[in-house]
């Protein structure tokens, strides 16, 4: 709710009228065809980057046209406060994202947060029904985004450059890359780590991100436009004990990153790597090989990230003005100081 739109509606105190970003619940209490109208004006008007919530008092089921108006008029008046902070959304509107990860924890959080702020956005991985069900809810949600679904493995070279060489026309120019499909498996030493463990993470980490580079960041360069945002790791930072392969696997997202931006300095395509501490995911599931048990213990007596959190993050990281490149961004859970150290309750 604003306190500026609060405030400037004094002669009809018994109707609010908030704005937030992307909020998720719209709350209408009201039939009154005149008020609707106003009200989806306002989001035509305003695309999907901004929902507007409108609370009316119990007891009120029809508006008056001078109501609709008030609140046309309200929202009219306070865009530029409004929408000063929330403007930064309106750089992605229109703009081409692809995710890979796509259908869990970061990487479908990302994909919201990208449509909501009126991005198209293509979503890969390899639950393909995953894809689709979130697919589903976003278009239904932005009519005006296009919401487009590759199952996809990225540890196979030629599925990528098929998928990516085979996309819709209107797709083709990928503006933003998140590359952040990746994984974990097991805590076992390195003198122990199963060796099909390491393939999976090498090929998944590394070659995958390699590849879907390789097939993306070609055409940013030829365009001269664009934005990669891969998805390291405290863990390409630091090690620890029983984390060997993986810590090495994000060291090399690390490098890759770091040489790619050098590489595309003379461009103006924007390289970013973005490396979460603890987030709640799917991550530790998948490390336990699905013993929920274990993975909600990574978590005990602290509050970590969330998908979410990191969504934001890398969305900021998008929609900052073309010639600022956020270039390496560290982000920790609160009690979380580095790999181990972390303070539990
Ligand atoms: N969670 C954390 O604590 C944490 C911390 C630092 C960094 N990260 C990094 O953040 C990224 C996202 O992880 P998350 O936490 O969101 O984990 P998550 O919930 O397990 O999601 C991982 C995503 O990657 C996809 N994926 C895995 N292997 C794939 C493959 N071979 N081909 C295509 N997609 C694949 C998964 O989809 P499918 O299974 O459907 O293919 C899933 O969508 C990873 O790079 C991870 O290393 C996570």
């Amino acid at each position: 709710m604003s306190p500026a739109l609060r405030e400037a509606a004094p002669e009809r105190p018994d109707v609010w009228v908030g704005a937030t970003a992307m909020a998720e619940d719209v709350l209408l209490e009201s039939t009154s065809a005149k008020f609707m109208q106003a009200y989806y004006t306002l989001l035509h008007l305003h695309r999907v980057a901004v929902t507007v919530v409108v609370v009316v008092p119990d007891g009120v089921t029809d508006l008056d046209e001078d109501c609709a108006n008030t609140v046309a008029t309200i929202i009219n008046t306070n865009k530029p406060t409004l929408f000063a902070e929330f403007g930064r959304m309106y750089r992605l509107e229109g703009k081409v994202v692809l995710i890979t990860g796509a259908s869990a924890g970061i990487g479908e959080a990302t994909a919201r947060e990208f449509a909501a702020a009126g991005a198209h956005v293509i979503l890969t991985a390899r639950r393909e029904e995953k894809l689709k069900a979130l697919a589903q809810e976003l278009s239904s949600k932005y009519p005006s985004v296009t919401v487009h679904t590759v199952g996809l493995d990225v540890q196979d070279r030629e599925a990528v450059q098929r998928a990516l060489a085979s996309l819709p026309a209107n797709l083709q120019e990928v503006d933003v890359l998140v590359n952040n499909a990746g994984m974990v498996v097991g805590v076992d030493k390195l003198l122990d780590v199963d060796p099909k463990g390491i393939d999976q993470m090498f090929n998944t980490n590394v070659y995958g991100l390699m590849y879907v580079i390789q097939a993306v960041v070609p055409g940013m360069k030829a365009r001269n436009r664009g934005h990669v945002i891969n998805i390291g790791s405290v863990s390409g930072k630091q090690v620890y004990s029983g984390g060997g392969i993986y810590c090495a696997t994000k060291h090399a997202v690390d490098a890759i990153t770091r040489t790619l931006h050098l590489e595309l300095v003379d461009t103006a395509v924007r390289v970013t790597e973005i490396n979460p501490g603890l987030v709640n995911t799917e991550f530790s599931t998948v490390r336990f090989s699905g013993d929920k048990a274990k993975a909600d213990n990574v978590y005990k007596g602290m509050n970590p990230l969330t998908g979410q959190d990191v969504a934001e993050i890398i969305v900021f990281a998008a929609s900052r003005p073309d010639h600022v490149n956020i270039a390496d961004l560290l982000v920790f859970p609160v009690n979380q100081a580095d790999s181990r150290t972390v303070h539990r309750a």
